[in-house]
């Protein structure tokens, strides 16, 4: 879920009724139950920790649109979503570079256990520049650096949600002995970024090791991934980019002497689904106009990525290289759209969307030739967050994928991890 704990919907077609009130928790609760409904693996929170000002080098173009704030924090959702479901994995968005990790060990454990295990984390490494001046930095660590101090983090946390042992609670009244102190140790992690004594002062959660997913693009993310995930995300746009990057992702994960299985692999899908084929082709095409008309919203979200001014070029000039140290997978995708501007803000996609085009039969066959072709665990919905589109996959794309046997018609496990790993 993009924007998630944000404003959705506020001016466009069935974005919701007049006054929705966006600091309410009940859209994401009535999404959550729709996507159980339809027996989802998960919710993934996505999140980010500024205010963008990179357009233009100005808050107006974001706040006026309220493009990525006002948005809430999503943990809080967490509880209130598991409340409502019974087996949907919950993920939220969590910040490598500015969580301490005992306290991110200790909230995702309390979430776990108060889930009965179906919690996860989207672990990134936090791409703006003003997210971490937000924390005290005059500039943001770089970019690979990033990514060795994440990999230490998942270090530190996971042996912080090992230092009980799923057995320490006794309770035995005979003896007067709550927990067995000999179940419970010291980490005594230090590091080269994080050191953390342990242990944690809460009790191991019921997945032990909550899920760990993540979905940096570069080099530096694959590898990070292959060392500690149990999923990965790619947004990418054709089926010869998904195939190369799980090629890639599979060799890194034997590489680190794992099971290639082990670490399921999703691409990001948007589709636009219609009761036949042409009406949900006037519905893309719709879309792409309004790409076309306005080039600088595309540009705007991908300056807030990249921490560049795409303001500041010329929409038709042909453009040069572009370095970051932001998003450098995404960037690299993104200008390899076109010569211009203009033409790389019409031409990029979110994910996989152009040819997801139809009705619910005809997108179902897309979807299934793909993962014939690419191989991998299967696709993460993305899209304009409005009922209208959440009903449309949940109600009308999922059960045709169903009746094909490709999804789950039910859970068979009571954890997130056995049900992710199950199917
Ligand atoms: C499906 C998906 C969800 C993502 N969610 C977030 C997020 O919530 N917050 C964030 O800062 N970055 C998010 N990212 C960005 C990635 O963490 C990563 O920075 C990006 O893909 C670029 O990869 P790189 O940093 O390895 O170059 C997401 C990416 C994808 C594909």
């Amino acid at each position: 879920m993009n924007n998630t704990y944000g404003v959705h919907g506020w001016n466009v077609p069935w974005g919701g009724p007049e006054g929705y009130d966006w600091t309410q928790p009940d859209l994401h609760i009535e999404m959550a139950k729709a996507l159980e409904r339809a027996c989802f693996d998960f919710f993934l929170m996505e999140d980010s920790l500024f205010v963008p000002d990179n357009y233009g080098g100005s808050r107006e173009f974001y706040l006026a649109r309220a493009l990525r704030s006002p948005k809430n924090d999503p943990v809080p959702l967490v509880p209130l979503i598991t409340q409502a479901t019974t087996h949907l994995g919950v993920v939220p968005t969590i910040s490598t570079s500015f969580y301490p990790p005992y306290l991110l060990a200790r909230l995702i454990a309390t979430l776990d256990l108060m889930s009965k295990g179906r919690v996860g984390c989207n672990f990134v490494t936090s791409t703006a520049e003003r997210a971490a001046q937000n924390f005290g930095l005059d500039t943001h660590i770089e970019h690979d650096l990033r990514y060795e101090m994440a990999t230490e983090f998942v270090d530190v946390v996971t042996q912080l949600w090992s230092s009980w042992d799923a057995d320490a609670i006794v309770q035995d009244r005979e003896t007067g002995v709550y927990v067995d102190h000999t179940k419970v140790r010291a980490i005594d992690y230090k590091g080269r970024f994080f050191s953390s004594r342990g242990p944690l002062n809460t009790a191991r959660s019921p997945q032990g090791r909550p899920v760990l997913i993540q979905a940096g693009g570069s080099p530096q993310g694959q590898q990070f991934a292959a060392k500690h995930m149990d999923a990965v995300l790619a947004a990418l746009g054709t089926v010869a980019e998904m195939k190369a990057f799980r090629t890639d992702l599979r060799q890194r994960l034997v590489a680190e002497g794992r099971d290639p299985n082990s670490c399921k692999l999703f691409f990001v899908i948007v589709p636009t689904l219609g009761e036949t084929n042409e009406e949900a082709q006037e519905k893309f095409r719709r879309r792409q106009k309004q790409r076309e008309a306005s080039p600088e919203v595309t540009l705007a979200q991908m300056a807030s990525l990249t921490d560049i001014d795409f303001a500041a070029f010329d929409l038709d000039a042909p453009i040069g290289e572009l370095s970051t140290n932001g998003q450098q997978g995404t960037l690299k995708r993104f200008m390899a759209q076109g010569r211009t501007l203009r033409e790389i803000a019409c031409n990029y996609r979110y994910g996989f969307e152009d040819l997801a085009v139809g009705s619910a039969d005809h997108v179902a066959g897309v979807m299934a030739e793909v993962m014939e072709e690419v191989g991998g665990d299967g696709f993460v919905f993305s899209g304009p967050v409005t009922r209208r589109h959440v009903a449309e996959i949940t109600d009308g794309l999922v059960p045709v994928l169903q009746r094909r046997g490709l999804v789950r018609t039910a859970y068979e496990h009571k954890h997130f991890r056995d049900n992710l790993m199950a199917f």
